[in-house]
């Protein structure tokens, strides 16, 4: 066997050759590290979140065709890289030489806001363009179905593609040729020219052209290697690991033969999350390359065979392109494989993932396999012994021994046959999220009737999320052979599967009762779509289905989407070169795109660097008995390990009233909790040594997981407090009318796509620390730092350029782990580095807070104009009420509640549900000093102005508007303004940035520093009026006039009274309304995001384009805590939902299909920067209009179906929820478990 060892291929257009690469390398940290493109980023390690997307390229020599696909850079293992390019953000453009349009535009439509996700939007926008010039705005969704973004809703992204569709910019969902943008909103005519408001916030007539000529050249180099070389078996030996890459299928076998449990690697997306996740490891990887016989595609008479090497989205496309062609009675299977693959994964995952590795995994909730094993199909499998073929059946899948590969063998292809004619195949899946989700339940079914006469001749069913492998409900299909097709066998097969598909109650991933419901749920539609076919077939003998029942059939997926937007106008007077008020983009937003912009973990390595890990408390509540490092020390690259012990009296800190420990010293009080952190010369060293810190716990009672619990232990936080307007009591008794109950809301991960990274770099001089960190609260960082230190703060400097979203989350934990790392690298004179993974990120940082309220109300009111809060703050709600009405004929809320109502009589499993809500949203910190802000603006003498504050750039635009401000009020250029972050250096003792004041603080004290510097420098401007900046600026120094001045703002006044219950602590409110519209399928739980308008008071926005983008990307994440982020937690207290593939949320997908958002016209707003309102947090409790609208929804199933009883329903509004409280005859066919008589997977909280 001729072998080679040495890796080849390209990046960016340059050829990178490995010559001792270690098989365990993935193409992510190679990238960041290796080759310091750190544009490609980091979110989640498991292919979940799109962050680390690149394209990658490979010349066929065969077909001549080179094949261009989207991938997840975490999950490819460098060495299946040979011969393949690899285009990363930086490859398509950067600002030193020509930026992308795909970079352009999304930057431009103000598609990013934190930037962390844009890289990875813009490499599958990009590689969807390279494939498809002019996509359509499926292709569009589709492909960025597989990247998360937290901070915009998606609705800009969408947005900025749509520039590349050939009807750009239009909804593409009016057959009758007229599109949203001609009938605005609600058929109305759209914005008025020069009127009060504008349509766009970007130009495109400016944006540059799409040249497919000028892309980065797949490498000659590359095409001739594959042409003209004879391939060679590669062989890569890393310290742990042995890499094959066989070129032949006789080497294949050979090595197979040799190492039968080594996997055969072709996608990695089943093997790389196993190894990462799951601990498992690979001494030995077999991964076949370009092998002929694995990407096989056989059209034979009686189906079609598909060679195991293909990938999803190969497969994807030729059963597409095979139901076109052939009768669709032939194509049953393919339809219904179809349309799996449409929402399987992401985009990135479908390309990597090979139908071979997605059928041998063999994964409980594959949706693939449960349509295959219905269908017939069978496996070519081979081995150096020779070829066999074994059915795909449910012994296969539950691998039984007889029915399974043998070790040696190999898939070399799947036989999918036709369907014949009276053969009819569905597939169906439930998740929580619609796409780029783990079904919770899916199935495949298939019935033969032989002939017209609907007697069941064969009949299949699987089910897939209900067992440890896909589970065929073999005996009851073949009790209801030679059965009729009508109610009556329906009624009998459900029940059927219901005995033989059982599920205990504790079983994993929990949702019992739910995935009961839904395995006869998908009967039930089944039998209706077949019933509806045999009509269309055979009118005669089939009766038709009722009207109202047959929305049951189709699915609630939409993928069309069309947004209008309004917002105010620039004021006549204003100077056309004063840039306030208007869409500016985010000033990184062109950084963002090409991956030049550096966080906090793209900061290169220091000299000597270590990387610091945590070890946590597996435990919720126990006693430490004993910690037992000595194996973990005497790993390879271990430095230190630090316990509590080592931090001493410098283990705590006190922020509020207690203090909070950072290492746990003899109990722990909650799983995650820190224990000890490990210390080793890399981040691998540090890892695995961390698996090997042995400790020893004793659990303690009582274990208080929920809040209902901590009323029962009287465990409460401190203190408490309560408002009383009026006689409450008295009040009571006299009304007509009282509504009483108990609301629960799930808590919330902030799910920042960044995930908690610092830097710590002892100078080596007098103490000093530099500490770079992604946080929101730089002062305290520096506070908690020096405490640890025993250093007074002068001595520790700590800096923040951006962060990748934050959401309240990147403060409190993120200071006890920056004191940690600090203490590290102050021990150790190194600079340390900590970067959390999304899992440990997800544990350690807990998250927003679940919530429980009981609550007893009168009636529902909204304010009155002139009014006062229930803690006596007089408030004018003018602009309340306005909110309301625009959204009210906004949104034609009668009119659309009547169709409502009229869709609901005539859909008996699908309703509709509007709700609107109105918001009241307080600014305001509790206190003056809490909202004192400061900055520092220096003119230089070239005329050019830098400025500082004290706020965070976390994706809401403060720089951008800070550089506004500057603009406005030196009458300058934003382009002579530059701002490089924020730091305690420059800007000392600096209030957190959150409150959703950021830059209405901040900006009263930019504003304030510039006023005084024109307020020097004026006599000299008006002596020379035509001067420049330069000028001045020369004139200034040589009258040795200061040309730096510090800002300052005191902050609003705020008082609260908590004895009295009264108070101001607000300096003002932001309003608005929103009114959505859903969809539900009541038999699955799904639901689809119809419409959501959104009117919102923002008093003059000082920027549009950015506000817009706060309150749409806010009411999106508000929608995600209503209704699909869901958190888990075992009845121990462990966190199940770690990572984006169990915690969902929203993606593309959820955007409703029309968003509309109007900003009120500007008001006035004395006391705030050029009467504007802070925003950020308001808009995402107008996401509960979503949870509302469900709730009518469920509400008109269940008055339908008589149950008219008051309706409880918790927040979020899952899937689950929503198909439970739709009862109906088999939500009380499915067998209910006694609760108390079984451990349940997970426990409410
Ligand atoms: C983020 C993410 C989201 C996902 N979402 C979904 C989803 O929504 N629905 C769904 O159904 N699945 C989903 N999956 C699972 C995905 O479909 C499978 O991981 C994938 O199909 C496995 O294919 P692969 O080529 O990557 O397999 P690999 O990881 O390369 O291999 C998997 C296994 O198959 C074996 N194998 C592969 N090829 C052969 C062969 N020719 N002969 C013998 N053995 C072979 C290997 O030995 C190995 O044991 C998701 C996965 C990820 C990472
Ligand atoms: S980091 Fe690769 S998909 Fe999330
Ligand atoms: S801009 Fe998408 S995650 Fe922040």
């Amino acid at each position: 066997m001729d072998r080679a060892s040495e890796l080849l291929f390209y990046v960016n257009g340059r050829k990178v050759i490995e010559k001792n690469v270690d098989p365990e390398t993935m193409l992510l940290p190679y990238l960041r590290k290796k080759l310091r493109l750190t544009g490609t980023k980091y979110g989640c390690g498991g292919g979940g979140c799109g962050a680390c997307t690149v394209m990658i390229s490979r010349y066929n020599p065969i077909t001549k065709r080179i094949r261009h696909h989207p991938a997840n850079a975490c999950l490819i293992p460098i060495c299946s890289l040979y011969g393949a390019a690899v285009t990363t953000v930086e490859g398509i453009g950067s600002t030193h030489t020509r930026i992308h349009p795909v970079q352009e535009r999304i930057a431009k439509c103000h598609g990013t806001q934190c930037g962390f996700c844009t890289p990875g939007m813009v490499m599958s926008i990009y590689t969807l363009l390279r494939n498809h010039p002019e996509p359509t705005l499926d292709q569009l969704t589709d492909a960025l179905g597989g990247n998360l973004c937290r901070c915009t809703g998606y609705r800009p992204i969408i947005d900025a593609c749509k520039t590349f569709c050939k009807t750009s910019g239009c909804c593409q969902s009016k057959e009758n040729g007229v599109c949203c943008l001609d009938q605005g909103i609600n058929g109305l005519p759209e914005f008025e020219e020069g009127s009060k408001t504008s349509p766009k916030l970007f130009a495109e007539e400016e944006f540059l052209p799409l040249d497919p000529t000028q892309e980065l050249i797949f490498p000659p180099e590359l095409m001739i290697m594959a042409e003209k070389q004879s391939q060679r078996t590669r062989v890569f030996s890393g310290e742990r690991m042995m890499w094959f890459s066989p070129v032949t299928l006789k080497e294949l076998l050979e090595f197979k033969f040799k190492y039968p449990q080594a996997p055969v690697v072709m996608g990695n997306t089943s093997v790389g999350p196993e190894v990462k996740f799951k601990g498992v490891f690979h001494p030995v990887i077999i991964s076949p390359d370009r092998i002929e016989e694995l990407s096989v595609v056989n059209h034979a008479y009686n189906g079609l065979t598909l060679g195991a090497g293909l990938s999803l989205a190969q497969v994807k496309d030729i059963l597409a392109d095979v139901v076109q062609k052939l009768p669709e009675e032939k194509t049953q299977m393919y339809h219904a494989l179809l349309k799996h693959l449409g929402t399987l994964a992401g985009s990135q995952i479908r390309n990597m993932a090979s139908l071979g590795g997605h059928i041998i995994s063999r994964h409980p909730d594959s949706d693939l396999n449960p349509i295959l094993a219905v269908g017939n199909c069978t496996l070519n499998l081979l081995s150096k012994e020779g070829k066999r073929q074994i059915p795909l059946n449910e012994q296969f899948l539950s691998k039984c021994p007889n029915a399974d590969l043998k070790p040696q063998e190999i898939l070399v292809s799947v036989n999918i046959p036709y369907s014949r004619k009276w053969e009819f195949v569905s597939a169906f899946r439930q998740a929580q999220r619609q796409e780029n989700a783990l079904a919770i339940v899916n199935s495949g079914m298939r019935v033969f009737f032989g002939e017209g006469d609907g007697i069941i001749r064969e009949l299949c069913i699987s089910y897939g999320g209900v067992g440890p492998t896909t589970i065929c409900a073999k005996n009851s299909c073949q009790k209801l052979i030679g059965r009729c097709w009508n109610e009556e066998m329906l009624d009998t097969a459900c029940r059927l599967v219901l005995d033989e598909v059982s599920l205990l109650g504790s079983a994993p991933g929990g949702k019992v009762e739910f995935k009961r419901t839904l395995i006869i749920s998908f009967l039930f539609k089944f039998y209706l779509e077949v019933s509806q076919i045999l009509k269309k077939m055979d009118p005669v003998h089939y009766p038709s289905l009722a009207d109202k029942y047959e929305s049951a059939l189709e699915d609630l997926h939409s993928k069309h989407h069309c947004s209008t937007l309004k917002y105010q106008n620039i004021g006549p007077k204003q100077h056309p070169e004063d840039p306030i008020g208007h869409p500016i983009m985010h000033l990184s937003g062109v950084k963002h795109a090409t991956g030049e912009a550096i966080y906090c973990d793209d900061m290169p390595l220091v000299d000597q660097e270590f990387f610091l890990t945590f070890v946590t408390s597996s435990r919720a509540h126990a006693k430490i008995v004993s910690i037992d490092l000595s194996e973990a020390l005497s790993m390879p690259g271990v430095v230190d390990i630090m316990t509590a012990e080592h931090l001493g009296d410098v283990n705590s800190f006190c922020f509020f009233t207690e203090a909070e420990k950072f290492l746990a010293t003899d109990k722990v009080f909650c799983v995650g909790q820190l224990v000890c952190a490990v210390l080793a010369d890399s981040e691998v060293q540090a890892k695995r040594a961390a698996k090997r810190v042995k400790i020893v716990y004793q659990d303690l009672e009582p274990l208080i997981l929920t809040i209902e619990e901590s009323i029962q232990h009287n465990s409460f936080f401190e203190p408490e407090r309560k408002l009383e307007y009026g006689n409450v009591d008295e009040a009571f008794k006299v009304v007509d009318q009282i509504l009483e109950g108990e609301i629960h809301m799930g808590g919330q991960e902030h799910f920042y796509m960044e995930t908690q990274s610092m830097l710590v770099v002892p100078k080596g001089e007098d103490q000093e620390m530099d500490v770079y960190v992604s946080t929101q609260f730089p002062k305290y960082i520096q506070d908690i730092v020096a405490s640890t230190l025993k250093l007074p703060a002068n001595k520790v400097m700590c800096h923040v350029r951006r962060v990748g979203g934050a959401f309240g989350g990147k403060v409190l934990k993120t200071g006890i782990i920056a004191a940690v790392t600090a203490f590290a690298a102050n021990k150790h004179g190194h600079a340390v580095r900590c970067v959390l993974e999304r899992g440990e990120d997800m544990l350690i940082t807990g998250g927003r807070h679940p919530y429980l309220g009981k609550y007893k109300v009168r009636i529902i009111n909204m304010y009155k104009e002139i009014d006062q809060t229930p803690y006596k703050q007089e408030i004018n709600a003018k602009n309340l009420i306005q909110c309301w009405r625009e959204c009210m004929a906004m949104s034609s809320y009668s009119l659309r509640k009547v169709a409502v109502e009229k869709f609901n009589a005539e859909n008996y499993w699908k309703k509709k549900g509007l709700a609107m809500v109105p918001l009241k949203y307080p600014v305001g910190l509790g206190s003056r000093a809490a909202g004192q802000a400061a900055a520092l603006v220096h003119i230089y003498l070239d005329g050019s102005v830098l400025v500082t504050h004290g706020g965070i750039e976390m994706g809401q635009g403060v720089h951008t508007k800070m550089i506004q401000v500057v603009s406005r009020e030196l009458r300058m250029p934003m382009s002579n303004v530059h701002l490089r972050g924020t730091s305690t250096e420059t800007v000392p003792n600096a209030n957190i940035s959150g409150g959703s004041v950021v830059a209405d603080l901040n900006g009263l004290a930019v504003k304030d520093a510039c006023q005084t510097l024109l307020k020097r420098l004026e006599p000299i401007i008006s002596k020379n009026p035509k001067g420049t900046w330069k000028d001045w600026a020369q004139t200034a120094f040589d009258e040795s006039i200061s040309l730096s001045a510090v800002g300052y703002f005191r902050g609003y006044e705020s008082d609260m009274n908590w004895e009295k219950g009264e108070g101001h602590p607000f300096e003002y409110f932001v309003y608005g309304a929103a009114c959505s519209e859903v969809e539900i399928d009541c038999l699955t739980g799904d639901h689809k995001n119809i419409r959501t308008d959104i009117v919102m008071d923002v008093g003059c926005s000082i920027n549009p384009a950015i506000d817009v983008g706060q309150i749409e990307g806010a009411f999106i994440q508000g929608m995600g805590l209503y209704t699909i982020e869901e958190l888990n937690y075992s009845p121990q207290g462990i966190l199940h939902t770690r990572g984006p593939d169990q915690y969902k949320i929203p993606a593309i997908c959820d955007m409703p299909t029309e968003l509309h958002i109007v900003l009120l016209p500007p008001s006035q707003n004395s006391n705030t920067l050029y009467s504007s309102k802070g925003l950020g947090e308001s808009g995402v409790f107008l996401g509960c209009s979503v949870f509302f609208a469900i709730h009518d929804a469920v509400s008109a199933a269940r008055q339908e179906r008589g149950l008219h009883g008051p309706l409880s329903l918790n927040s979020p509004l899952t899937p689950e929820k929503i198909r439970m409280a739709c009862e109906d005859k088999f939500t009380k066919m499915i067998p209910r478990d006694e609760p108390g008589s079984y451990v349940p997977w997970n426990v409410p909280i």
